[in-house]
């Protein structure tokens, strides 16, 4: 497809044929240029087993094609119908808990379950072979965010099938024994049929047996998705994760290299004051899924969502603002859920592209301009971002961070990784997410806020980075434990002493209102303290107050050609002290700028996004904005985009 794709999914079999007739004269008003289809129609397409009904599908396909909109269309498998469920009850996911979870809403088969595999193969080759050559399908969508809402399932199809993965990852029981450390509360396994999978129980269950049970969810999602993607020759393939910051449960560096292009699912969450800069992290982590290139945003809302607290409609031109911010990041595609809103069903009150108040309503126009204003913006499609800095991301220390008995329940994997985001956001410099074992001799600068779970091998791609020239900063808590959280030999930060310079010889974690005073004016450390000792490194900042007083909060540590950077607390002041890395780190930033004004490059392309009430002045950019046609004046409107192709 040239151009970004703008439009949403679609789910006509809710309505009849005057209102999907209606809906495609609407779409063309509206500029919508590709829908996803069939997304939850399994039991629509097949009835009863073995009886196949893709009558309706064709005319919609048809009708679709017949006025130039593109087909992005779903393979089901995120809805198995009731009679699969009926037929086989045992294919229906059990909870950690161990409760088996109903009918009656949707992702109720387990991704292992051979039944299921098999019921998903029969329908998909179906689709596969009908719709795999009409021109109107341009892409695949397969399932629906796996992982979401259940990564783990705990029925007896996956503890098999986890045996299994087990025998393929240790091979012998002795290798499993040794790296599960189960010589710990006599958990010594003699036999494979003796391991289970770490169910709920009233105590803390092995927590290298948990990591590796995420490892094996993650796969099995992930074989599901291959034995669709196998099938469905001809048309890239993808599947729309479940929101990159927010899907905990998959490990999306597993799927980046499966999928033909990322897709990514992305709401704000309506508590947070601060979401534009979720919306900016969830994208720019998109983006470096698809190793700098264009991704496509599958869904995002109009409005209110239904499924949070308060189900709150966007502010004017906020749903413009964010549908530009993703295309900003590299997005190619501005796609909702949904289309049109539905009138019943559990996604009611969700809001969509048709909301319940029809075409005259200030929703309805705000999406015919942006339409709009996406079709001018064609010649962006396939630009790429690059950055100067990046974060370390790695699901596998979130995971392994968040299992039960770490020396303080704040120390959260998102808490310490979107305070680092949010202060370099502040700061007007676009990053990148790499993985810790990741290529990352090109970046300024490299930040490592929360890697608790930090390999040997990427501990020394780390090192090598700095000695061979690069900055790094890593927060505490990091470089603890392997990959089978057993702590590294040595006092803490095992793999990271020598590229620090110092070790840490106590953790003193603070209570919820407890704070420490640090050695600059007014600074302030929360949730965290630590008997840091340098050895090689440089104190920067020291605690004034707390268990810690008198010794070191922040080091530098020059090594090699760079220096890498420790911070021992959680400082109120993260963003004042980043600005200083950042320049002393020569990364490239944009001169004076508005706190809430967005500045990104995304090719010769300037996106310039004002999340203020107030018009902000931008200098120095001059070019033509291709939202308005006109030059660009040197001022962004209150809560204004501009887009501004540079010479
Ligand atoms: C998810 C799903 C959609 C829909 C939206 C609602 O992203 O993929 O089917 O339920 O949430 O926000």
């Amino acid at each position: 497809m040239a151009g970004i794709a703008f439009g949403g999914d679609y789910n006509p079999e809710q309505w009849p044929r005057e209102v999907q007739e209606e809906d495609v004269r609407l779409m063309r008003e509206a500029g919508v240029t590709m829908v996803s289809l069939g997304i939850f129609a399994w039991a629509l397409l097949e009835p009863a087993e073995g009886r196949y009904e893709f009558g309706w599908l064709d005319e919609v396909v048809d009708r679709l094609h017949a006025a130039g909109i593109a087909v992005n269309l779903g393979t089901p498998t995120a809805a198995p119908p009731p009679w699969f469920s009926l037929k086989h009850p045992d294919s229906r996911p059990v909870t950690r808990e161990g409760r088996r979870v109903g009918t009656g809403g949707r992702e109720h088969a387990c991704s292992s379950h051979p039944a299921f595999r098999h019921a998903t193969a029969e329908l998909v080759s179906r689709l596969a072979q009908r719709y795999g050559d009409h021109p109107a399908v341009v892409m695949w969508h397969v399932h629906n965010e796996y992982g979401a809402p259940l990564g783990e399932c705990y029925c007896e199809a996956s503890v098999a099938a986890f045996r299994e993965w087990l025998k393929v990852r240790y091979a012998t029981l002795d290798a499993l024994n040794h790296a599960w450390g189960t010589t710990f509360w006599g958990q010594h396994y003699g036999d494979w049929a003796e391991i289970d999978a770490p169910r709920w129980s009233h105590t803390v269950v092995n927590p290298a047996q948990r990591l590796d049970y995420a490892r094996f969810a993650n796969d099995e999602h992930r074989g599901h998705y291959l034995l669709q993607k196998e099938l469905l020759t001809g048309k890239p393939v993808t599947t729309n994760f479940a929101g990159t910051v927010n899907c905990k449960s998959m490990d999306l560096w597993t799927w980046a290299g499966d999928v033909d292009v990322i897709a990514n699912d992305h709401y704000l969450d309506a508590e947070r004051p601060d979401n534009h800069i979720h919306l900016a992290m969830s994208a720019d982590l998109s983006r470096s899924l698809a190793g700098g290139g264009p991704w496509l945003l599958m869904e995002h809302s109009t409005g209110a969502v239904n499924w949070q607290r308060w189900g709150v409609a966007k502010r004017p031109g906020e749903m413009r603002r964010n549908s530009l911010a993703h295309v900003a990041r590299g997005s190619d595609a501005v796609m909702f859920f949904q289309w049109r809103a539905s009138r019943f069903g559990a996604e009611k009150f969700h809001s969509a592209m048709v909301p319940h108040a029809g075409t005259d309503s200030a929703l309805w126009r705000d999406v015919v301009r942006l339409g709009a204003e996406v079709g001018r913006l064609a010649e962006v499609a396939g630009s790429r971002v690059s950055a100067e800095v990046a974060i370390v991301w790695d699901w596998e220390s979130y995971w392994a961070l968040e299992l039960d008995w770490r020396p303080s329940t704040e120390l959260r994997f998102l808490e310490r990784v979107e305070a680092y985001y949010a202060a370099l956001w502040r700061e007007h410099v676009t990053v990148d997410f790499v993985h810790p074992s990741a290529d990352i001799s090109g970046y300024r600068l490299v930040v490592a806020p929360s890697a608790y779970l930090l390999t040997e091998g990427s501990a020394k791609n780390l090192q090598r980075y700095v000695e061979d020239g690069g900055s790094l900063v890593v927060s505490y808590f990091s470089g603890i434990v392997n990959e089978h959280d057993t702590i590294h030999p040595g006092a803490y930060p095992g793999v990271l002493r020598e590229v620090l310079g110092l070790s840490v010889e106590e953790f003193h974690p603070l209570r919820d209102d407890e704070t420490v005073a640090l050695g600059r004016p007014d600074g302030v450390g929360r949730i965290w303290s630590e008997r840091v000792r340098p050895a090689g490194a440089r104190t920067v900042q020291s605690f004034a107050t707390g268990p810690d007083a008198g010794h070191a909060a922040v080091t530098r540590h020059n090594l090699g050609a760079g220096v890498a950077w420790y911070i021992a607390t959680a400082p109120d002041d993260l963003r004042e002290l980043l600005a200083e890395i950042v320049v002393r780190a020569g990364v490239t930033r944009p001169g004076e700028l508005p706190d809430a004004l967005e500045m990104v490059e995304r090719g010769p392309y300037v996106f310039l996004i004002n999340h203020a009430d107030a018009a902000a002045p931008v200098p120095g950019v001059v070019g033509a904005d291709l939202i308005s046609g006109a030059p660009f004046t040197g001022e962004v409107p209150a809560g204004g985009v501009c887009v501004v192709r540079t010479p």
